[in-house]
């Protein structure tokens, strides 16, 4: 997007720029608003848990900056004659009921007729106080946080391909589905450096934001990374998806791989994710307590340490 000519405005206090998850603008009143949207098509089969899913990767852009949601709406495609209503009715109750669990309303939307299903929404929020997590800030000594284990995107492939049991598709579904609401309330209480969340760009992806924007570079231990099961398995067969495989060539330059990992276990910690989890610097010390107080698959999986020739290390 660097070719677009944007024009300037003094109340637009995190824009499209820098790339961080949501956009804040400032209100005359000197409150600050966040906003945010994303949709996407199903990578589940069932209509009541994708729309979960959808609702939680949408409000995840929110949390991931340090912003409370306040209300969303709903953004739909779907093909009106050809399947039936009930799965749209079984989506958009997904949405609601996500979004009754990150205590906001869907107040609206709109759906236009669509040959391939889609969901997500539009959530508007409020920052309290001065508190904006960016991807920029993060220190050198600081430790490198993880909150959901990776491999959404190579199972949501082998999920189309039949190959994931459904008890693995269960458990898959269940992380996507889990709101990154618990790991930001706890942060709330911290100071965190720099905060982002894992999707598209991969844990990797991501992680280069971080460390170009912040000048640092990433020192990540591969063994500290926790996968969703039957992703490595899937990966090992070789179920990888387009996205994934472009997040790797993106990175590939930018990043330094212990001898001993093949191309596999590289793929692996580029999966484009869905609903991802937090990715945090913090200093040690916070991040143990973070540890102590989080319910969920969450680990340090590396440090911050002064910008070196390639801008992430994985041993
Ligand atoms: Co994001
Ligand atoms: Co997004």
């Amino acid at each position: 997007m660097s070719n677009l000519k944007t024009p300037k405005f003094d109340t637009v206090k995190v824009g499209f720029e820098t790339s961080d998850d949501s956009a804040v603008v400032e209100l005359s009143n000197g409150k600050k608003i966040i906003q945010t949207v994303d949709f996407f098509t199903p990578i589940v089969d069932d209509p009541y848990d994708f729309g979960q899913i959808a609702a939680s990767n949408s409000l995840s852009d929110i949390y991931a900056m340090g912003g409370r949601p306040l209300f969303a709406l709903n953004i739909v495609g779907f093909p009106i004659n050809e399947l039936p209503k009930s799965i749209l009715t079984n989506i958009l109750q997904g949405g609601i009921d996500k979004a009754k669990e990150a205590d906001i309303p869907i107040v609206g939307g709109h759906s236009v007729d669509d040959k391939e299903p889609k969901y997500g929404l539009v959530v508007t929020g409020e920052i309290n106080g001065d508190k904006i997590w960016k991807n920029s800030e993060a220190k050198d000594g600081d430790v490198i946080l993880l909150t959901k284990p990776l491999g959404t995107g190579i199972i949501a492939s082998g999920i189309k391909k039949g190959l994931v049991p459904d008890k693995e598709i269960k458990i898959a579904s269940n992380s996507m589905k889990t709101l990154n609401k618990h790991a930001a309330d706890i942060l709330e209480n911290l100071n965190p450096s720099a905060v982002t969340d894992i999707s598209g760009f991969g844990l990797l992806g991501h992680l280069k934001e971080v460390c170009e924007n912040s000048q640092l570079t990433a020192n990540i231990d591969y063994s500290k990374i926790q996968f969703l099961p039957s992703a490595k398995s899937l990966a090992k067969s070789g179920i990888i998806p387009g996205g994934t495989k472009r997040n790797f060539s993106y990175i590939k330059d930018s990043v330094s791989f212990h001898s001993e990992l093949n191309q596999v276990n590289k793929y692996l910690i580029s999966d484009a994710q869905t609903s991802g989890g937090l990715l945090i610097s913090i200093n040690e010390k916070e991040a143990l307590e973070f540890t102590d107080n989080f319910h969920g698959e969450c680990q340090i999986i590396g440090y911050m340490e002064p910008k070196k020739e390639k801008l992430i290390k994985v041993v």
